[in-house]
């Protein structure tokens, strides 16, 4: 049995300040909920704040990026360490990463190693344009992703990973995935393509969310279907009812 997980990607939002009120705001009700995995993804230089206020509760607290290097003249990145003693997870692949800051599927290979060396969860995004999902090369675009993603990693490596599927038109627009496109695209296109690389134990042990405007109007029914084991919430995650969104969610 896979334990879904419920992750809030708060993105550039929230001062320090801001962020520490929010995690206070919530986490008493949030620790209460059981049966689901629960993740803050604040802005990296508010991380240790919000940190320390979920300390002693069942939240996690993941990066919204990493650098796969362990040091060195990188201005303006973070090595895995510095955000160790902070984070069990990182978001990596982000689809806003790969358009605006030039990230490749070989650095989200290098980042997934990297994390896992130091012991954080990757949560590793996928997901295909407007313009691919009209061509019809969702399919092949996406479980190209999750191959280059996993390049060289063993079938132990990937189960310690999380996937995120997240269609880029669905993000931010409103225009959620049906559950039907949603939950058909992480079976074959996702995990499908781990059970090509690692066999179907790997495939059916690897956690695997939806993206793209999840709300507490539509999270229970993407986690009705039998392939959709949580979501990586933005918007949604904001806001007080991401209590009701994660209670939605079990
Ligand atoms: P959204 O963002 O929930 O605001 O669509 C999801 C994401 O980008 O992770």
């Amino acid at each position: 049995m896979r334990t879904p997980i419920i992750a809030g990607n708060w993105k550039m939002n929230k001062t320090a300040a801001e962020s520490v009120a929010f995690a206070n705001e919530i986490k008493e009700a949030l620790n209460q909920i059981e049966g689901v995995d629960i993740v803050f993804c604040p802005p990296a230089i508010n991380i240790p704040g919000v940190a320390k206020a979920v300390q002693g509760t069942k939240i996690g607290v993941g990066a919204q990026n990493m650098y796969f290097e362990e040091k060195g003249a990188y201005t303006g990145e973070l090595a895995p360490n510095m955000i160790t003693p902070f984070c069990q997870y990182v978001i990596l692949g982000h689809s806003e990463r790969r358009a605006y800051f030039g990230e490749t599927d070989e650095g989200v290979n290098k980042k997934i190693k990297a994390a896992l060396a130091h012991n954080l969860t990757p949560i590793i995004c996928v997901g295909e344009s407007l313009e691919q999902n009209e061509a019809g090369e969702t399919q092949s675009f996406v479980s190209g992703q999750v191959k280059a993603a996993f390049a060289d990693l063993t079938a132990e490596q990937a189960t310690a990973c999380i996937i995120a599927y997240e269609p880029i038109w669905a993000i931010g627009t409103g225009k959620s995935a049906t559950v039907e496109q949603a939950g058909g695209i992480i079976k074959t296109a996702v995990r499908d393509a781990i059970a090509e690389l690692y066999g179907e134990a790997a495939a059916q042990a690897i956690r695997i969310q939806y993206g793209g405007s999840v709300t507490i109007e539509n999270i229970n029914a993407y986690m009705s279907h039998p392939d959709i084991d949580g979501a990586l919430v933005g918007g949604a995650s904001l806001k007080p009812g991401f209590v009701d969104l994660v209670k939605g969610a079990i």
